[in-house]
């Protein structure tokens, strides 16, 4: 299991290094750079640190370790080339409480220490939990090279403009959108830039445009009206991620991966508003009301809906609520199981030469009630994507018959598509409906009908690699000649 990320205070603090080599000598060296205050216990020790010991900056004891070094300690880090001597100082350290780590052995440590690279105040951290510390040494290397040394200035004085903001911005929306456009400015750049300026020049300049902005911005939030894809957690899009992770509020349906939840700021507040059996379901205007009067205190509201919100989503409806009441909104698209989930089932809903139309139809109503145009379906003799019809199905393949398909259309229903209980069942529209039932296939299903669908017996891809074999096998008759 990976390890838990901590930023320690180490100003004054004990700790303790138990070796004098070259593995306790890199030890120091890092709890130096963190003010840490630290004793090597260690018959021999590298010169370096011997200088260290002279100029008091490490307390050396010259001799081996023992059970009295440990207390008192806030970190133990035991190095010694002696793994039996490693061994005691993890027992002993544990049983006492302290935290141990244990060179190049993980499975003895309660902690391990990132490959860091550090800019001042600025200190970013990467760890494979002792997996393959060269990865994460490498990683670093990667990042060193894109935060360069400017950083530290850089960030000394985004410190003190954001002091200077949070004292004249009461209001924690304008004071976040303040603070966010700052990082616009590109100050490292500038930073390098700056020459024999003085901060004071380049805050006096900043004050301005800080003030510009004060003017303009208005003063209610906004809402995101966000797209989170069909279930796979990173078939989100990069601004609908953005939105999540600035948002005060996220509003969320059934349907949304909760993994995408954990990108939210801590302090967000999550609200479901999803329906499922046995909970009260909140309703579409009850949803409304709330998104707008969030936005109404100030708040950046994410609105996460499954798959792409206008498809099938009541995204229209939402985005009509909020712009009635004139409050700023965004709509923010995204993957819709009615493409992307065929496609984990390895069925294209175009294919060049196979189908040039593709129509999405919600199978919501009884077809016998629906406005649906079944006849024109049948008539296009192109693919045909139905949600939300598991429930009718068996009444929609009767319409369509009825209405001139062909029995032997290839059809497909694919229950929970993109997540790992991906299960797809494959058949012709006689009889889809009846072997849903015995598969006991649930909802959310998207149902593909048309020629396209044979094309899983070659493009299948998702299950297979999942589980190693597809769910639902493909019948002989739909095979590909
Ligand atoms: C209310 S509609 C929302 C559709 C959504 N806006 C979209 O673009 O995917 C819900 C229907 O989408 C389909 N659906 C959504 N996610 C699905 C998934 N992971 N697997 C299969 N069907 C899914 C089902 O037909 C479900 O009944």
């Amino acid at each position: 299991m990976a390890f838990y990320p901590v930023n320690l205070r180490l100003e004054g603090k004990p700790c303790v290094v138990i070796g004098g080599g070259g593995v306790a000598e890199r030890k120091v060296l890092t709890l130096l750079e963190f003010g840490a205050k630290i004793k090597v216990v260690s018959p021999k020790i590298t010169a370096r640190l011997r200088d260290l010991a002279i100029s008091r900056k490490v307390e050396h004891l010259e001799r081996e370790y023992a059970y009295a070094d440990l207390s008192g300690t806030f970190l133990a880090f035991a190095a010694s080339d002696d793994p039996e001597v490693n061994h005691q100082v993890y027992e002993e350290a544990t049983d006492r409480g302290v935290l141990i780590n244990v060179a190049d052995r993980p499975e003895l440590c309660t902690f391990v220490v990132p490959s860091v690279v550090k800019r001042g105040d600025l200190v970013i951290g990467v760890s494979t939990s002792g997996s393959y510390p060269l990865l994460a040494r490498k990683i670093r290397g990667e990042l060193e090279d894109g935060y360069g040394t400017e950083y530290a200035e850089y960030l000394s004085l985004l410190k003190k403009i954001r002091e200077k903001v949070i004292r004249e911005y009461k209001d924690g929306v304008a004071r976040r959108e303040v603070l966010a456009k700052l990082l616009e400015l590109d100050t490292p750049t500038l930073i390098r830039e700056l020459g024999g300026r003085s901060f004071l020049s380049f805050l006096c300049e900043y004050e301005a445009k800080v003030s510009q902005y004060r003017k303009l911005r208005p003063l209610e939030g906004k809402v995101y009206l966000i797209g989170a894809g069909p279930g796979d957690p990173k078939l989100i899009t990069l601004k609908g991620m953005e939105c999540i992770r600035e948002a005060d509020v996220v509003i969320y349906d059934r349907l949304v991966s909760e993994e995408l939840l954990s990108y939210a700021k801590p302090e967000a507040e999550l609200i479901y508003v999803g329906k499922s059996s046995g909970r009260h379901s909140i309703s579409q205007e009850e949803i409304n009301e709330l998104l707008v009067s969030k936005a109404r205190e100030g708040k950046v509201v994410a609105r996460l809906k499954g798959g792409d919100p206008c498809i099938f989503g009541r995204g229209g409806d939402e985005a009509l609520a909020i712009a009635e009441n004139e409050i700023p909104f965004e709509l923010v698209p995204g993957v819709s199981s009615a493409h992307a989930v065929p496609a984990y089932a390895g069925i294209p809903v175009t294919k060049r030469g196979v189908t040039s139309t593709v129509t999405f139809v919600t199978g919501h109503e009884d077809p016998a009630k629906s406005d649906v145009d079944w006849k024109a379906l049948a008539d296009l003799n192109g693919t045909i994507v139905i949600l939300m019809g598991i429930r009718n199905l068996e009444a929609i393949t009767r319409k369509l018959i009825e209405s001139g398909l062909p029995e032997g259309t290839p059809a497909a229903v694919i229950e929970k598509g993109s997540t790992p209980e991906q299960k797809t069942l494959v058949s012709m529209v006689g009889d889809i409906a009846e072997q849903a039932k015995e598969s006991a296939i649930e909802p959310p299903a998207v149902i593909v009908i048309g020629e396209v669908v044979r094309l899983r017996e070659k493009l299948s891809w998702f299950e297979e690699a999942s589980t190693g074999v597809p769910r639902v096998k493909t019948p002989s008759r739909l095979r590909l000649s």
